[in-house]
């Protein structure tokens, strides 16, 4: 075990059961980092009452327990009873030395596998991704990454909107224009034009939403030649769907892609199973339930509708067949939804019904990874001037190309230029989602997403560029490099003791699904790294100390490259 945090845990329970018997071996070691030791341990004070003395007596146990354990240079009492633990030198150094040997970085697989459902990115169909569709992607993509790497068994699960009413005007328009025109229309991304064309005709002709309505019947009831023109309509949107994906090196591809009319066949079930186990009951003539603890401003229980009066279907039933599906075919422990916070009433909802069912229970969670906005300068949701949605595939161009200006001066070669421009654009406005608390709105500020210092993409795609230049300058391959590493000024001493903190960085982000503890910590990390490539000169040092510093280079290096990657955000060789 590499985490410093864990390791001195362990050896309080040590001391706790030495001093105090071994009862209390399990009691939580309450290690937090201090601002006056490496860490301290608040355990005294949570035992003083059980234990009847005071709390200083009991830390002064503890403390003294602690002496003498190879990892403990110091751990003295303070206040009222902290006990602030330092580290020993040697002892960091020998696990930083075990974290670069291992291919595993010394992130450990802690418990068993799960299986886990994400539900992230789902856009509609015939309607434009935007930036909202962006972050859950994005922050959906880096959660998938950092589970598969901790070993889980990850399903990815595109629930792309591709059902409803509104089908029945998208197809009469589709007739209208012709396949090929919409098509074309389609696949050029200028997909908000095709629904606003449909939505106008609609709106204002009488005849055509007649038609309208007489094609979604045909498309419920599943006549062949209409079928085969919403699924003409689907491909053409998934096909500029899966370009914006692979733009994006977002893991999703058609085989994720489970989309709401999957789950249609298993609707009427569905409503059975929740009607005959008195979960769901007969209100105004719809099939509702009324999950405990969710009324209206009235006070009156809400319900969510799980078949209209007319016998028709929603959103909320095909989410409750899927609940069901994931649980007992797919055999997932875990379920997490990655979509916007106004959707937060529905879920809470939909997850409780399952649970009045019995398909979610203590074992098998299921959680809302709550999206927040990303706003304009106004504060506002993110729109162009004339007030509609952005396009996506805009949004990232206009990224590509004001990062090509900030790296302008850097490169003679345009195609150059324009590859590492594209890795910096889109890392930047990826990284973006990644780096804010995912619930929380931001402003979609590219003169702030693309500065070379602070919190952002392109300061963490320089650190590591600039750590491969200084092995380009030795001649050495940093795979290659071994240590030992020794820890002899401060600055190396804390760009050791951060580096030891990725295990707990990429656990911390996995438990809850939030990539910004990652990106954090990955920060922290490039910030001590140069103040340690300031203050420690490497390549003109001597002897064993070139050879630690060199391998403290390329231990953050090969870190900084890990956790990009999990957070899917490019690494370019040069910068
Ligand atoms: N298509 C929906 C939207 O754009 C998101 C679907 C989220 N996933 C789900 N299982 N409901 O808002």
């Amino acid at each position: 075990m590499t985490d410093p945090e864990a390791a001195l845990g362990l050896l309080v329970q040590r001391a706790l059961a030495e001093q105090l018997g071994s009862e209390f071996a399990t009691a939580d070691p309450l290690i937090r980092p201090s601002g006056f030791a490496d860490y301290q341990s608040n355990v005294a004070m949570s035992l003083a009452k059980r234990l009847g003395r005071p709390p200083r007596q009991v830390a002064e146990l503890i403390a003294n327990g602690l002496d003498g354990a190879s990892a403990v240079e110091t751990a003295e009492v303070s206040g009222p009873g902290f006990i602030n633990i330092t580290l020993r030198d040697r002892w960091l150094a020998e696990q930083a030395d075990d974290q670069l040997a291992d291919p595993g970085l010394g992130v450990p697989i802690v418990g068993p596998a799960q299986c886990v459902v994400v539900d992230y990115s789902a856009p509609n169909v015939a309607k434009e991704m935007h930036v909202g569709h962006l972050r859950t992607t994005v922050v959906g993509d880096a959660v998938v990454r950092v589970l598969e790497f901790l070993g889980h068994r990850v399903i990815r699960a595109n629930h792309i909107g591709d059902w409803g009413t509104q089908f029945g005007m998208l197809l009469e328009h589709l007739l209208d224009v012709g396949e090929q025109v919409a098509y074309d229309q389609l696949a050029a991304g200028e997909i908000n034009d095709f629904y606003q064309a449909a939505k106008q005709k609609f709106d204002a002709d009488p005849v055509f939403a007649e038609r309208a309505r007489l094609r979604v019947v045909a498309l419920q009831s599943g006549d062949p030649e209409t079928v085969r023109l919403w699924q003409t309509l689907v491909r053409d949107t998934e096909h500029y769907y899966n370009a914006i994906y692979r733009r994006l090196d977002v893991k999703l591809t058609d085989a994720d892609l489970v989309p709401e009319s999957f789950y249609n066949s298993m609707l009427a079930d569905v409503c059975d199973e929740l009607e005959s186990l008195g979960v769901a009951v007969i209100s105004e003539g719809a099939l509702c339930a009324f999950p405990p603890g969710f009324t209206a401003r009235d006070g009156s229980p809400l319900p969510i509708i799980l078949r209209k009066s007319d016998g028709g279907y929603g959103y909320d039933a095909t989410d409750m067949a899927a609940i069901r599906y994931r649980v007992r075919e797919l055999g997932a422990d875990r379920l997490i939804y990655v979509v916007g916070s106004e959707q937060a009433l529905h879920f809470s909802m939909v997850f409780a019904v399952a649970r009045q069912a019995g398909w979610l229970t203590d074992k098998v969670r299921a959680e809302h990874a709550t999206i927040g906005m990303v706003a304009g300068a106004d504060r506002k949701r993110f729109r162009t001037r004339s007030g509609g949605s952005v396009k996506l595939s805009t949004l990232i161009d206009e990224a590509v190309e004001r990062a090509e200006e900030v790296i302008r001066d850097r490169y003679e070669d345009p195609v150059q230029r324009r590859q590492i421009a594209e890795a910096v654009g889109i890392g930047a406005l990826k990284y973006g989602d990644l780096s804010v608390a995912r619930d929380s709105s931001y402003v979609l500020d590219f003169d702030r997403l693309l500065a070379l210092t602070g919190n952002t993409g392109p300061y963490l795609q320089y650190a590591t560029a600039r750590i491969r230049s200084i092995f380009q300058r030795a001649g050495l391959d940093p795979a290659q490099v071994t240590g030992p590493i020794q820890l002899g000024t401060s600055a190396e001493r804390v760009l050791a003791l951060q580096l030891l903190g990725l295990g707990r960085a990429i656990s911390d982000t996995a438990a809850a699904a939030e990539p910004h503890k990652l990106a954090g910590f990955l920060f922290e990390l490039a910030s001590a790294f140069t103040t340690f490539y300031e203050q420690c000169p490497v390549l003109t040092a001597e002897g064993e100390t070139r050879v630690s510093r060199l391998a403290l280079c390329a231990l953050t290096l090969r870190v900084l490259a890990t956790g990009l990657g999990l957070l899917g955000i490019p690494v370019p060789e040069r910068m």
